[in-house]
């Protein structure tokens, strides 16, 4: 049977030193890859890519917050809540199981959106068994995806958790960074870094990963002001949209439609959702994945995660694994930093002076000391009073007004009524406000797109393998090669060499095997240019170079070389144009 081209990739990966199982000598453990010397180096130059356009472009920033982070902040996040898979357990042999996939692998479609009932009812209606042994499975009930770990020492321990997504860091040193940054909004805060997620029995390959390298982008906003200035440059652009309309109705149709319209229509919630959806379809077209395969699918509601509001996910088509999602643009709203300051005590809100100052008719809210301290307790009034002063005044008012009660979030959950609290109406004269942010996050997995990178550059001519990368990805820029091992060849070909790396290229030195081996080895890890040293070398200083994509070979002076090929890589001469064809 022809192996599909997700198992060529996988092979050629193990093979060239792209990415392979981790832990392979023990057996390996699903959900775990390591990168080798050219994948590490695919990985950091795709990653670099995205700097350029999302951080230095838009005049943003980054940062780099820790991997383990103690238990507060995922109890504040929603994510020890919320953060779950539906498993079941085979009662004979033990095997954890995803009660979705189950269902799924047999033609069940859209299972991932069931609650637990309705999975363990198809479970027992299709009488679904174990795959391993056939034997019964048990009830369903929720996995917290989060890997715990312990900080410190077991007297003095603290629970803790590998992030599940890098975002809580930007929340978490937001304030610090809006001051340093001069309390500017938008403020963009972007993190790339190692993240985990305890997936339940993952079958994906690098599409799965139990540890991955993930780009968070927080974009921190007015929420009275979301727009993006940016915009204008790029309204008449076209995104493909499945919105969830479609999807409601049992349809994939595409919407082709301008981001402007998108706007203007409702269908994307602001401007800054739909100016990073542009930069993002943009972005993986430069990394070589064209525009018809790809397109944003929006999330239904109860496929969104907690915290946010709307979600596009970004999909490519994968030949193995269909439509793949491998980034999400999620108005996350004041969700995150809302939580983190009613759960910490410390204000989050910025301030934001008006032009000139105002005259305003204001709730204030007064804590009812008295009744508070009757149904709480004395010491505990205390900190409810200093966390409603925290709090956003308004919307205390709209739910109290709308649900009779509102929910104050400190340790523990306290349920606030009208009899807490008295609303007065005062006028007063204000230069400026307080609040919270919002927040816009595209977030993307780099080794799912590495993953679509490799798909879309994979080729294969005369029997031959050939990864064609966009010129600026290309983890190797030239191969050099002296002809023979002797004569003064090598020694010509290291001081070529010694001078391209001098220019900061990339280059490898290869002198083993035959010619036409170490231009298949170049091809395979999509070296754009090989240089070859000859006898003429020798004689007139002239070399051989040698292009990936058409084989076509042109004969340049060496002196030429610097020059020349920093033209080539910045995009600015064809390879015809860098000499002589042969
Ligand atoms: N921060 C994005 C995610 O968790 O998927």
């Amino acid at each position: 049977m022809s192996r599909d081209v997700y198992e060529k990739i996988i092979n050629l990966g193990k093979r060239r030193g792209i990415i392979f199982p981790a832990f392979e000598i023990y057996g390996g453990v699903s959900g775990f890859f390591d990168y080798g010397p050219i994948g590490t180096v695919l990985k950091r130059n795709i990653e670099e890519k995205w700097r350029k356009l999302f951080v230095y472009n838009e005049g943003m920033v980054e940062i780099e917050s820790t991997l383990i982070m103690p238990s507060q902040v995922y109890n504040a996040s929603g994510h020890l809540a919320h953060f779950t898979d539906i498993m079941t357990k085979c009662s004979k042999c033990t095997n954890i199981l995803r009660t979705d996939k189950l269902l799924t692998d047999i033609g069940i479609e859209n299972a991932e959106r069931l609650k637990t009932d309705e999975l363990d009812r198809l479970i027992e209606k299709n009488d679904v068994r174990c795959p391993k042994c056939n034997g019964q499975l048990t009830k369903s009930e929720p996995f917290n995806l989060m890997f715990q770990v312990e900080i410190g020492t077991h007297s003095g321990s603290m629970n803790g958790f590998c992030r599940p997504e890098a975002a809580q860091g930007q929340f978490l040193a937001f304030k610090r960074i809006y001051l340093s940054e001069r309390e500017r909004l938008p403020l963009g805060i972007a993190q790339i870094g190692r993240c985990a997620r305890n997936e339940i029995a993952p079958r994906k390959g690098p599409i799965r990963l139990r540890e991955f390298t993930i780009i968070d982008f927080e974009i921190f906003v007015d929420p009275d002001n979301l727009s993006y200035p940016k915009i204008k440059y790029v309204e008449h652009e076209k995104l493909r949209l499945l919105v969830a309309q479609e999807q409601l109705a049992q349809s994939s149709k595409i919407m082709e439609i301008t981001v402007k319209e998108a706007l203007e229509k409702g269908i994307i919630k602001n401007q800054i959702l739909g100016y990073f959806m542009v930069l993002a379809s943009k972005f993986l077209n430069d990394l070589g994945i064209p525009e018809n395969k790809q397109r944003f699918r929006e999330a239904l509601p109860d496929e969104r995660a907690h915290y946010s509001q709307q979600t596009f996910d970004q999909e490519v088509w994968l030949q193995r694994w269909g439509w793949t999602e491998v980034s999400g643009h999620a108005y996350r709203t004041d969700y995150d930093l809302r939580n983190h300051m009613t759960c910490s005590g410390v204000d989050l809100r910025v301030y934001k002076a008006f032009d000139k100052p105002k005259k305003v008719a204001k709730n204030v809210l007064k804590p009812k000391m008295d009744v508070i301290e009757k149904d709480y307790g004395a010491l505990n009034a205390q900190i409810i009073a200093n966390l409603l002063s925290k709090s956003d005044h308004k919307v205390i008012c709209r739910e109290l007004n709308e649900k009779g009660f509102y929910e104050l979030m400190g340790q523990h959950l306290i349920k606030l009524e009208s009899k807490h609290i008295d609303i007065i109406v005062e006028e007063m004269v204000e230069s400026g406000r307080k609040f919270i942010p919002h927040v816009v996050e595209p977030s993307f997995g780099v080794d799912r797109i590495l993953y679509a990178v490799l798909e879309y550059a994979y080729l294969e001519k005369k029997k031959r393998v050939i990864l064609e990368l966009p010129l600026q990805l290309a983890p190797v820029q030239i191969y050099i090669l002296p002809l023979v091992t002797k004569n003064g060849l090598p020694e010509k070909a290291r001081e070529i060499f010694k001078m391209l790396l001098d220019e900061s290229l990339t280059v490898i030195y290869d002198e083993s095997d035959s010619i036409g081996r170490r231009y298949a080895r170049a091809d395979e890890i999509g070296v754009p240019i090989c240089i070859t040293i000859d006898y003429l070398t020798l004689e007139d200083d002239t070399v051989t170079l040698r292009d990936i994509k058409s084989w076509q070979q042109v004969r340049i002076n060496s002196r030429d070389l610097p020059n020349l090929l920093r033209k080539y890589f910045k995009n600015k001469l064809r390879f015809d144009q860098l000499g002589k064809p042969l």
